[in-house]
């Protein structure tokens, strides 16, 4: 769609609901997955479930020599075996990880990237979805990547606090190459993904800016040709990093709004969210991440991480939706709300269907660095009250022929909003972009991505930032912003440079 008008895509609620998490979430446009292991296949699996995650056989512990050769891959052929015999896709976990690394530790770049090679290519296409990176970053909200291996491998060249410059050395980046490398020259479907934990909210417990989500986002932000997908585990506990805060929803859609998919990859949340900031209900909190999810139109799947409390590798939460084992399950009240509101289905602006302007198709043959961008800024105040979306009001500006025009898509919850611009060429190529729009009165900005702005309230002037300007013919790019008040009849003017 060029500069027309977007229309507004209401999913459900659905004439008969679904009796299925699978069948409910395929309605909705999205997969419903569980992490498993060979030896729990038990048909709860292909029933309730579109996706499927191996818990731990797809890891290097298990799968990788120490020259970056396959062994010991029956557990992960059994599992992807199951997965298309059952119409589910895999998420293929993990290539590059600190932690159960197995032979591959302290292994070179190269030895890593024989292995990247070795196991995207044995299964090809039939994994949708790999988990290149996994917990790339420090814990306790420092914004820091880890000062462990594969990390040691890092070098800030010139010691700006970054590894995106052109003389860094940067385990993510290089192994992000290597990945699109071999899925391109395999003909692949697959996905590429990059996945952490306490990465969920814009903030953390009181309200601090989540610095490990920002540091995400500037990764996904600089490495977006290589990246298709992120990653929220989503493990929902006390740890106050590890809550679930009511901004959820406004983070999905700054990753979306970079033209990722964004999934929720290992949920399981605490029975007993003491510290939680929205309440300790379990079964409503598991609708209010399912909600969140369903209310960005790139947030394409979730995944819980395992099938019942007693079989999770945190029983003592009791974080998931069935007890029992062994085969024979009992659904709680988390999965009658979950499937519940998977069958409310989506409220989203079709302007967020995942397609992008962003070149994904050529891939350096070597390490080449993107130049760097500006940490992203994040309200430190301000925080949505509610994540509930009262409107998504789509509208748009005129198409200007061989310039550009803009089209906006609005989540709007009581007292805030978060609204995503689209920015289209016309018949020409742009090389820079300015989208004016004026907020109604009481208005504010309180952080945008991708753009530069001029002001936070009354007639905002939006630019493009040095890797979003160019947009090819007929190709658009997306940006947003977050703020308070209300944001209705917004009537975006895009002007081209
Ligand atoms: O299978 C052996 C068993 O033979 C042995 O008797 C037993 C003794 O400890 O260990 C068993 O293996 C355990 C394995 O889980 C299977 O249950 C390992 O010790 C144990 O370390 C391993 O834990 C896994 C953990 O990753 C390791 O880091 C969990 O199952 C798995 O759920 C968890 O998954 C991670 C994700 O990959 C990344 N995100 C966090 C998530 C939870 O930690």
């Amino acid at each position: 769609m060029v500069g027309g008008a977007v229309a507004v895509q209401s999913i459900g609620p659905a004439a008969a609901a679904e009796t299925t998490l699978r069948a409910a979430a395929a309605k909705a446009g999205l997969f419903f997955g569980v992490a498993a292991s060979p030896n729990r296949l038990y048909p709860i699996v292909g029933q309730e479930f579109n996706q499927l995650t191996p818990e731990n056989v797809m890891k290097p512990d298990t799968l990788a020599t120490s020259s970056g050769g396959l062994q010991n891959t029956s557990g992960a052929d059994t599992l992807v075996n199951h997965a298309q015999s059952n119409n589910m896709l895999v998420r293929g976990h993990t290539l590059v990880w600190h932690s159960q690394a197995g032979a591959l530790q302290g292994a070179s770049q190269a030895t890593l990237n024989t292995f990247i090679g070795n196991a995207i290519n044995r299964w090809g296409s039939k994994i949708a979805y790999w988990d290149v990176v996994n917990e790339a970053l420090e814990d306790n909200n420092t914004g820091r990547r880890r000062n462990q291996w594969p990390h040691t491998m890092n070098r800030d060249a010139n010691g700006d606090g970054d590894y995106f410059d052109s003389g860094d050395t940067d385990v993510i980046r290089d192994s992000f190459i290597r990945a699109k490398q071999v899925v391109q020259a395999g003909g692949f479907t697959t996905k590429l993904c990059i996945n952490d934990y306490d990465v969920e909210g814009l903030t953390v417990q009181g309200g601090t800016p989540n610095r490990k989500a920002n540091a995400l986002y500037d990764i996904v932000r600089n490495y977006r040709q290589y990246i298709d997908c992120v990653g929220f585990q989503s493990h929902f506990n006390d740890n106050p990093n590890s809550i679930i805060s009511s901004d959820l929803q406004a983070n999905i859609q700054r990753f979306a709004d970079l033209g990722v998919e964004v999934h929720i990859t290992e949920l399981d949340i605490d029975d007993d969210l003491s510290n939680n900031d929205i309440g300790s209900g379990q079964a409503e909190n598991y609708r209010k991440v399912v909600r969140a999810c369903l209310n960005v139109a790139k947030c394409t799947g979730i995944t819980v991480w395992g099938i019942s409390d007693s079989e999770s590798w945190r029983s003592s939460e009791r974080g998931l939706l069935f007890t029992g084992g062994n085969g024979s399950y009992q659904k709680k009240a988390a999965y009658t709300a979950v499937l519940d509101e998977l069958n409310k289905g989506r409220t989203v602006s079709t302007s967020s269907v995942p397609t992008s302007s962003v070149p994904t198709s050529s891939v350096p043959t070597s390490s080449v660095p993107t130049s760097s961008v500006p940490t992203s800024s994040v309200p430190t105040s301000s925080v949505p009250t509610s994540s509930v979306p009262t409107s998504s009001v789509p509208t748009s500006s005129v198409p200007t022929g061989g310039g550009c025009s803009a089209s906006v898509s609005v989540n709007a919850w009581t007292g805030g909003f978060v609204v995503s611009v689209r920015v289209t060429a016309g018949a020409s190529t742009i090389n820079g972009w300015n989208v004016r729009l004026t907020l109604p009165s009481g208005a504010t900005v309180t952080n945008a991505w991708s753009a530069n702005r001029s002001a936070n309230s009354g007639t905002v002037q939006f630019t493009n930032v040095s890797y979003n300007g160019r947009v090819n013919a007929g190709q658009y790019t997306e940006f947003g912003f977050q703020g308070t008040g209300t944001a209705t009849g917004l009537t975006p003017v895009c002007t081209a440079s």
